[in-house]
């Protein structure tokens, strides 16, 4: 009622302690399941996993490798289609005896490429707590399997332009597959956005051109070496395929029978993921990172507004609109900003900044791009425009309770010390940071925007780290800041990728207020086991369920001498686990 104090939000379980230990550890009075694990039949029809025996048309209807985003279309209160990314393979981990390169038998290589993609399960609650298990008889029907053979739409306004014309698609506008999917988001309308990343690395032979350069697209033959039984995959000969790939893909899960759509409109990088809010006029905005050293970050506004209901006109929403990217000033003198982390006079890394428009989907403001070579090529659209060059922009993501946009910039050591400047204030920066923009007037379609660094990770007892001014005897250690989400009450969720080679303790999840007296009070809610990274985090719209994907574990290790035995005790497996509190409190508590 009235005069009552508001609860506070303030996560109040105790800290998880770094540890390397080959399992999820999560907090006292918490447990957790492992939901699915690669090669769990995803389709009726898939037979069960034999890693002895493997084969591309089983792993085809099985969960796939290394697990990314996750995302939770819920159905009703006990029942949920998961949707998880499949980033890419180890196949060190896969195969017995894995030669690598020439090697690779065309088997493995059609399984391996039978496990990237990403899957799409029905779970359902078990009796009234935040556990969730995977559903396993019945007929499933939403169940769904992508994979890089799986047949989508390029959509948008470079859809059909010649840069996307192959002898397999001489109209521009089908291709088969998405690659190295790694992070995601998903839309009010209820639908998957799902980023292609490091799409390069699947290709071979590629011409030394400026564009193949800028995209890390190289020549001689791929790592995998995946052109040897799909010859789309060589650039010599088919150099326009990769134009194909670096796309925001939308995926239905409502109808298992849906085209995934390529998104041109919101460009072509090494996309992390996509993160969407509505604009005060109902316009949709995603908001994206382009995960490279010095790259940059990215919206796109929709030119027409959300119809709630209307799923038809929403799902044609990210066709047309406007591409920015990010520029950023930051407010104190060049000269206080020493690489070495301390804080500027002012007190704080902060400053102005721009959304700077590349293209609409009808009119190029990039001298000497047209509208779909900005599509396209959108990383040299954004050079020729002054882009801020950022510490490898990971999840970009606004939170759903005050509107701010958070953004994990994961590491750059390759930033020189004379390059830090006030948005990217370390150089080397090892262990990563945070950045925080506040788009004018709280309207996420603004042209402009406030931005501070609340948090600059590392060991707290380095004088290079910042939690917010809160006290860092108080607070944990983080490195590699990738993925992020929001609790119900607006709390910051941080996992990382890369803190056994900086802090030497695996890596986790984190929760970190960002509103209030507690901003900055960073602890460690899930360690996940060796040499994994910690993907996926989301969090149940009711606040009971924390959904996390430990992926790679073991990745140093080989199918003969594995480094990790995480879940089962054999070979390592990626997974997706579910954590909840035992007493039925909300997470957090
Ligand atoms: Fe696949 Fe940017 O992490
Ligand atoms: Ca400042
Ligand atoms: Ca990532
Ligand atoms: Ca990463």
């Amino acid at each position: 009622g009235p005069g009552r104090p508001k609860p506070s939000p303030r996560p109040t379980f105790r800290s998880v302690l770094p540890n390397s230990d080959d399992r999820v550890t999560v907090p006292e009075n918490y447990e957790q399941h492992v939901i699915v694990r690669w090669g769990d039949p995803v389709l009726p029809d898939a037979p069960e996993f034999d890693v002895h025996h493997q084969t591309a048309w089983a792993q085809s209807r099985q969960f796939g490798y290394n697990c990314d985003y996750v995302g939770l279309y819920q159905l009703d209160d006990n029942r949920g289609l998961l949707w998880v990314n499949h980033e890419y393979t180890n196949e060190n981990l896969m195969f017995a005896g894995y030669g690598g390169g020439a090697a690779a038998t065309e088997e493995q290589i059609r399984i391996a490429m039978a496990a990237h993609g990403g899957s799409l399960v029905e779970i359902e609650r078990v009796g009234r707590s935040g556990r969730w298990r995977l559903v396993t008889e019945g007929p499933r029907s939403h169940n769904r399997r992508i994979t890089t053979d799986t047949r989508m739409r390029l959509t948008g306004p470079a859809a059909g332009d010649a840069l996307l014309r192959t002898a397999e698609d001489p109209a521009g506008t089908e291709v088969r597959g998405m690659l190295n999917n790694c992070s995601g988001g998903t839309t009010p309308w209820g639908t998957f956005l799902t980023g292609e990343e490091n799409f390069n690395q699947y290709f071979g032979h590629a011409p030394g051109t400026a564009e193949n350069a800028r995209y890390g697209l190289a020549g001689g033959a791929s790592g995998r070496q995946w052109e040897r039984v799909d010859e789309r995959f060589d650039l010599s000969k088919h150099p326009n395929e990769a134009h194909r790939f670096g796309y925001i893909v939308e995926i239905d899960p409502l109808d298992p029978g849906s085209v995934p759509a390529k998104r041109t409109m919101l460009g072509r990088f090494k996309h992390e993921g996509a993160n969407v809010r509505l604009a005060e006029d109902g316009r949709v905005v995603a908001y994206m990172g382009d995960d490279e050293r010095f790259d940059y970050l990215y919206k796109f506004v929709s030119r027409d507004r959300y119809r709630e209901g209307s799923r038809r006109h929403n799902l044609t929403l990210l066709d047309t609109g406007t591409l920015y990217v990010a520029r950023l000033i930051g407010n104190s003198p060049a000269g206080e900003i020493d690489g070495g982390g301390a804080l500027p006079a002012d007190g704080e890394f902060d400053g102005t900044g721009e959304w700077i428009p590349l293209t609409s989907d009808t009119e190029s403001f990039v001298e000497g791009f047209g509208v779909a070579e900005v599509l396209v090529h959108t990383r040299l659209a954004a050079d020729r425009a002054g882009a801020t060059k950022m510490d490898r922009p990971e999840d970009v993501e606004p939170s759903p309770v005050t509107g701010k946009v958070y953004v994990a910039l994961t590491n750059n050591s390759a930033r020189e010390p004379g390059q830090a400047d006030e948005p990217n204030p370390r150089g080397p920066n090892k262990y990563g940071h945070v950045l925080e923009i506040s788009e004018n007037g709280g309207d996420a379609a603004a042209t402009a925007f406030t931005w501070s660094v609340p948090l600059v990770c590392g060991d707290p007892e380095d004088d290079s780290t910042y939690y917010a001014g809160f006290d860092k005897s108080k607070v944990m250690p983080i490195s590699s800041p990738d993925n992020l989400t929001f609790d119900r009450d607006g709390n910051l969720w941080i996992s990382t990728d890369g803190q056994p080679g900086t802090l030497g303790s695996n890596d986790g999840l984190h929760v970190m207020p960002v509103e209030g007296r507690f901003r900055g009070e960073l602890r460690t809610f899930a360690t996940v086991p060796v040499e994994a990274e910690a993907c996926g985090p989301l969090i149940s719209q009711d606040n009971k369920t924390v959904f996390l994907a430990p992926q790679h574990p073991g990745e140093d290790g080989t199918f003969e001498s594995p480094t990790s035995r995480w879940p089962d005790g054999d070979l390592p497996r990626p997974s997706v686990v579910c954590i909840w509190h035992k007493g039925g409190a909300d997470i957090g508590r």
